[in-house]
C-alpha cells in the first residue's frame, strides 16, 4: 500500500527505508522528512497556477517549517519566502534566498524589527497605519523596493478559531475601509509602493471559501488604484491551503483552486485596469505538511476501567497541534501495521468519545509530559505493544516549528530522506546540557 513516499507492508517504509532502521540509527522521537515530497508539492502548486496565469510567485510560508535543509530545497526549486519575524528573515537569507525574494509580514512589529528588515533589504509588508508612520520615521528604506500593505478584507476562514486571520475579530492587517488612507499616507511619505496583501486563515479545504476573499481583495486593490497613484507590481492572496489529515477529508483540488482564483484575478485586473501584476500565493502547510512523520517509541501501556492508554515518547513538546487545536494526526504502528487500516493510514476516531461498542479497542496515545492534555491522539483504534514504533503522520507543517523544551525535554532530532533512500541528520537531538544553553548561573 502506497501513499507517496510512505509505504506499508510488513512494516512502515519511508522512501523505501525501514522506519525501524531510522529510529535505531537516530533515536526517538524523530522527525523524518521526505525531500522529494516537498519538491513535488511545490511543483504541483506552482505548475497548476502557472498554467492559468503567467506571472505567478510562490512565497513559501516558512513558519510551517524553517529547517535550513527544507528552506534550501525550496530555494533550489525557485520559491520565494513569506517571513513573519526577523528570525525567519535571517533563516531565509542563511538558506540562500536573496532579499528581493523575501516578503516580511510582521504583526505588532517593533522599531528594532523594522530596522532589521530595512537593513536586510527585504520587502516589507505593513500590518498597520501606525507601523507605516514608524517605518517612514526610521528612514533608510531602499527606495527601489516597494512596500506592501496587508489588508483585512473582512472575510476569514480556517480549521480552528486560532487560525482565522481575516474578519472582524482578527488582529491582522488594515481594515478594508482604511486602506485607501493607508496607501495615500505611504505616498505622502514618498514610500514606494509595490503590493497589496491578505491572508484569511489556515487549513482551508474548500476552494469556495477562498473565492469571495479574492474577489474582495481585487476590488480593494481596484479602489486603491482608482483613488491613488499606486500601480501594483504584485497582489498577494496569502496562503491557507489545507491538507487532509482525517479519514474522510477530501484534499483541496489545487487545479480547481488555480483555475477559479486566476479567473477572478484576471477578470478583476481587467475590470479595475490593474494591468498584469504578479499573483503571489503563500502556502506553508500544503508544501511541507505531508512530507514528515514523527517516529515515536511505545514506552508503556495501561488502562483504568474507563480508558486505555498507550504511552509514547512524543508529547506536546514534540507535536503541539493535537493539544493546541484538537488536531487529528493519523497514527500507524510502524513495527506492526494493521493491514485493515494502515494502507489508508486510517484510524478511526471513535465519535462516541470512547463510550461506544468499539470502545474496547479505543486507546489514547499519551505523551510523557506531566499534563493531562498531553495526548497525541484520542479514541483511536491502534494496537501496539511496549517497544513498538509508532508513526504520527502529516507533521511537516507546524510540527517541529512549534516544539518546546517543556518539562526539560530536549528538542528531538530531524532527518531527511531522499527518493533514493539515502538519509541524513538535519538537526541533532539536543542534550541535557543544551537545556542550560543560555541560562546564567
Ligand atoms: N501567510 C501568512 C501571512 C500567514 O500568517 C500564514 C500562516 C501563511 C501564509 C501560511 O498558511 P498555510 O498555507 O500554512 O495555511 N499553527 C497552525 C497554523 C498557523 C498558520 C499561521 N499563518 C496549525 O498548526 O494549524
Amino acid at each position: 500500500m502506497v501513499r507517496g513516499h510512505l509505504n506499508v507492508d510488513e512494516s512502515l517504509l519511508i522512501e523505501g527505508v525501514e522506519a525501524e532502521e531510522l529510529a535505531d540509527e537516530y533515536g526517538t522521537p524523530l522527525y523524518v522528512t521526505s525531500s522529494d515530497r516537498i519538491r513535488r508539492n511545490y511543483r504541483s502548486i506552482y505548475e497548476s497556477l502557472s498554467e492559468h496565469y503567467e506571472k505567478v510567485k510562490i512565497h513559501y510560508a516558512c513558519k510551517a517549517n524553517t529547517n535550513l535543509s527544507v528552506l534550501k530545497i525550496l530555494e533550489e526549486e525557485g520559491s520565494c519566502i513569506d517571513a513573519v519575524s526577523p528570525g525567519e528573515i535571517h533563516s531565509a537569507l542563511r538558506a540562500g534566498f536573496s532579499p528581493e525574494r523575501i516578503l516580511y509580514t510582521g504583526t505588532s512589529v517593533s522599531d528594532e524589527e523594522l530596522e532589521y528588515a530595512i537593513k536586510k533589504n527585504v520587502i516589507i509588508n505593513i500590518d498597520s497605519i501606525n507601523t507605516l508612520s514608524r517605518l517612514y520615521q526610521l528612514g533608510g528604506y531602499d527606495l527601489d523596493k516597494g512596500i506592501s500593505i496587508r489588508v483585512n478584507p473582512g472575510i476569514g476562514a480556517g480549521h480552528h478559531d486560532h487560525c482565522i486571520t481575516g474578519g472582524r475579530e482578527s488582529k491582522f492587517g488594515v481594515w478594508e475601509d482604511y486602506i485607501v488612507e493607508a496607501y495615500k499616507k505611504a505616498l505622502d511619505f514618498a514610500l514606494p509602493v509595490s503590493g497589496i496583501h491578505m491572508h484569511i486563515g489556515s487549513g482551508i479545504l474548500e476552494v469556495e471559501k477562498f473565492l469571495p476573499a479574492v474577489e474582495r481583495l481585487m476590488d480593494i486593490a481596484g479602489k486603491v488604484s482608482n483613488n491613488t497613484e499606486v500601480d501594483f507590481e504584485f497582489i498577494d492572496i496569502g496562503g491557507g491551503l489545507g491538507i487532509p489529515y482525517e479519514p474522510g477529508e477530501e484534499p483541496l483540488d489545487i487545479d480547481e483552486f488555480s483555475k477559479e482564483v486566476t479567473d477572478i484575478f484576471k477578470r478583476k485586473c481587467a475590470e479595475h485596469e490593474l494591468g498584469e501584476p504578479h499573483l503571489i500565493l503563500e502556502p506553508g502547510r500544503s508544501i511541507v505538511g505531508d512530507s514528515s512523520v514523527v517516529l515515536t517509541r511505545v514506552n508503556d501501556k495501561k488502562q483504568n476501567p474507563y480508558r486505555k492508554f498507550i504511552g509514547v515518547d512524543a508529547g506536546f513538546h514534540t507535536l503541539l497541534r493535537p493539544a493546541m487545536y484538537g488536531s487529528y494526526h493519523g497514527i500507524i504502528n510502524a513495527s506492526d501495521p494493521d493491514p485493515e487500516n494502515a494502507g489508508n493510514f486510517v484510524n478511526v476516531k471513535d465519535p462516541s468519545g470512547g463510550t461506544s461498542e468499539n470502545a474496547d479497542e479505543s486507546v489514547d496515545i499519551a505523551g510523557p509530559l506531566c499534563e493531562s492534555g498531553d495526548l497525541i491522539a484520542e479514541n483511536r483504534q491502534v494496537a501496539a505493544e511496549e517497544g513498538d514504533l509508532l508513526a504520527v503522520l502529516d507533521v511537516g507543517a507546524y510540527g517541529f516549528s512549534m516544539t518546546s523544551r517543556y518539562n526539560s525535554r530536549p528538542l528531538p532530532a530531524e532527518v531527511i530522506v531522499d527518493s533514493d533512500g539515502s538519509h541524513r541528520l538535519i538537526r541533532e537531538r539536543e542534550s541535557f546540557d543544551d537545556l542550560f544553553e543560555k541560562q546564567v548561573e
